[in-house]
């Protein structure tokens, strides 16, 4: 099992989901945490972004651990707020050694009526928000020798669907700036890699706009409606995977044992990869 003891790991949306699970892996691990969400929903996004008591329940989780933890309220598309919450975590704990760029949002509708402030919100958190966080974090990495940045992309970063155009391009985009990333840092000591989970069973999925949105023939949809369409997208036969699941990607990139790998993107995604990339 890796060992983050004497680390700092910083995770972006960690108020809950993927985020959560990572972070509390990190702790159990021995690494300190550093929590960074908004905790405020948008009026671009059909679902309920987490709560403050959201990501007090994670810090509980965290410190259940015995390690130490930072909860910090902060919007990743607002550079000043998220250069802030950096700034905060390196006074805490002296310095970031792994950062998770996990905050996203999920907006789907036709072109049209992705103009304006659904496009403003996806691109602001899901693309400009992971690159304000690695911009936040590598100059303090590069300058210690030591990092580890591990952007969230997507299956629909490396594919496409119908009404996806602002979500596709942001998690195409979190594979262009991680790559650049990558090379930028490559004489620091700093990897830069991505993880690309599929469907997973967090808020995201699991509300009642998504069911209604793949269930447009159903009045009330419910999970247990959805769950064949999801399940098309992957390609063994699954129609949800556990955080926990992309969690193991996380930690493997996290691993000082992974220092010559980066600028790689890594699928957990059930095999949908396989239909669209080498
Ligand atoms: N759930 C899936 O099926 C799935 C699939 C592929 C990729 N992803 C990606 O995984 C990441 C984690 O999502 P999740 O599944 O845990 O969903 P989630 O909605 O449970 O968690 C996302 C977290 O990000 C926070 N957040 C949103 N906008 C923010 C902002 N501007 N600033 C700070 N925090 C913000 C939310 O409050 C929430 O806590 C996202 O980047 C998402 O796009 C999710």
């Amino acid at each position: 099992m890796s060992d983050f003891s004497g680390r700092t790991a910083l995770i972006t949306g960690g108020a809950r989901g993927q985020g959560r699970a990572h972070a509390v892996a990190l702790a159990e691990r021995g690494a300190d945490v550093v929590l960074v969400d908004r905790c405020a929903d948008s009026a671009a996004v059909p679902y309920p972004l987490a709560t403050a008591a959201d990501l007090a329940e994670t810090e509980a989780l965290v410190t259940a651990t015995g390690r130490r933890c930072l909860a910090l309220r902060a919007d990743v598309g607002n550079p000043d707020e998220i250069t802030r919450a950096v700034a905060d975590a390196v006074e805490a704990f002296g310095g970031i050694d792994i950062a998770v760029a996990n905050a996203g949002v999920s907006v789907t509708a036709p072109l049209g009526e992705l103009v304006g402030e659904k496009w403003d919100e996806v691109i602001a958190t899901n693309l400009t928000g992971v690159f304000h966080t690695i911009a936040a974090v590598s100059g303090g990495m590069a300058e210690r020798g030591y990092g580890r940045i591990i952007a969230v992309s997507s299956m629909m970063g490396r594919s496409a669907a119908p009404g996806m155009a602002a979500y596709s391009a942001s998690k195409w985009g979190v594979i262009g700036i991680a790559k650049s990333a990558a090379l930028e840092l490559a004489q620091t000591g700093v990897t830069v890699n991505v993880v690309a989970p599929g469907n997973i069973s967090t808020p995201m999925v699991l509300n009642d706009a998504l069911y209604s949105l793949m269930r447009p023939d159903l009045e009330n949809p419910g999970l247990e409606d959805v769950e064949p369409v999801l399940a098309t997208l992957h390609a063994q036969p699954v129609a949800l995977l556990q955080p926990e699941e992309v969690t193991r990607a996380v930690l493997f990139f996290a691993d000082e044992g992974s220092n010559h790998i980066t600028g790689t993107v890594l699928p957990i995604d059930a095999g949908a990869a396989a239909r669209v990339s080498a």
